[in-house]
């Protein structure tokens, strides 16, 4: 006997706060799909356990989020390469031999979303400048250098941690001091925030544009606000912005077509569903 009805999930601890149902429920009822996606609070300890259970329960997958995305990787029988290449995992599929895939779908949320928002940006047309160097910043880096991105500059506050990142990536690139960020712009076209600076509740980015290119574009990966200071400053000035909440849909969509089958559409009306989310707390 088969079934059509089909479960999918979000794995965080706390994960109350997750957007990631609004998003594939909207899918769902889209494409008349029979299924669900729902969120589970499953505490660090119990992480294997609770990966180990998606098949007995007849899930096809799930996301992981915080504090999951990089512990998870020890209980997975294959890890996508570019996910192994960022340390951390937030996709995984059920197999029907029943084995755990894990992968990293944050590169290509952010590329689809760079792509999406700014068209005609294309990785060839030169130097990118990326601030910060926790989790987003991986894949930030992985998806750029992916693309063939000609010169990446990293400007971390801790440069230590910005030089490991570049050495574990086993790429070339050019690592920055905190105090030369603004000086760092110069000729660059795109310009990335990875970092927690301008989001609400947190510090304000103190950064002067004044040597960034005006075709130069600029993401912020901060989503609260939707528009941040950087990208209404980058906005006045006649940069093309791209926001953060972009990501964090675009980065859905690998997931959904692999446990539901059909490649989903990032639609206004998903956006719009999604900023209404972000007014809830
Ligand atoms: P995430 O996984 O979401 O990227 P993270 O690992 O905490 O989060 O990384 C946050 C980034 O914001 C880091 O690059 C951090 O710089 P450090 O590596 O020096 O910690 C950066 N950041 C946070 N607060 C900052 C501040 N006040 N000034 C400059 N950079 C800051």
């Amino acid at each position: 006997m088969t079934d059509s009805y089909r479960l999918a999930a979000v794995m965080g601890w706390p994960v109350a706060h997750s957007r990631s149902p609004v998003m594939h429920r909207y899918w769902l009822e889209r494409h008349g799909l029979d299924g669900d996606y729902v969120k589970l609070a499953v505490p660090p300890d119990r992480l294997g356990p609770a990966l180990r259970g998606l098949a007995n329960l007849g899930f096809a997958g799930c996301n992981l989020t915080i504090p999951h995305k990089e512990t998870a990787l020890a209980f997975l029988d294959e890890v996508d390469p570019q996910a192994r290449a960022i340390g951390a995992v937030n996709t995984i599929t059920v197999l029907p031999d029943g084995k755990l895939h894990g992968a990293n779908s944050d590169a290509f949320g952010f590329i689809a979303n760079l792509k999406a928002g700014a068209p005609g940006w294309t990785a060839a047309s030169g130097p990118a400048v990326v601030l910060g160097s926790g989790g987003a910043s991986r894949a930030v880096l992985a998806a750029l250098l992916q693309a063939g991105v000609p010169e990446i500059r990293i400007v971390n506050r801790t440069q230590d941690r910005a030089a490991a990142l570049a050495k574990q990536l086993g790429a070339d690139l050019k690592v920055l001091p905190w105090e030369q960020r603004n000086t760092a712009l110069a000729g660059a076209n795109l310009l990335v925030n990875t970092t927690s600076l301008g989001m609400t509740g947190a510090p304000a980015l103190d950064l002067s544009l004044d040597a960034l290119p005006a075709a130069a574009v600029v993401n912020d990966i901060v989503y609260v606000p939707l528009e941040t200071p950087l990208l209404a400053a980058a906005r006045r000035r006649g940069n093309r912005v791209v926001d953060g909440l972009g990501m964090l849909i675009h980065q859905g969509r690998p997931g959904f077509a692999a446990w539901f089958g059909i490649e989903p559409e990032v639609t206004p009306e998903l956006r719009a569903r999604m900023v209404a989310t972000l007014a809830t707390p």
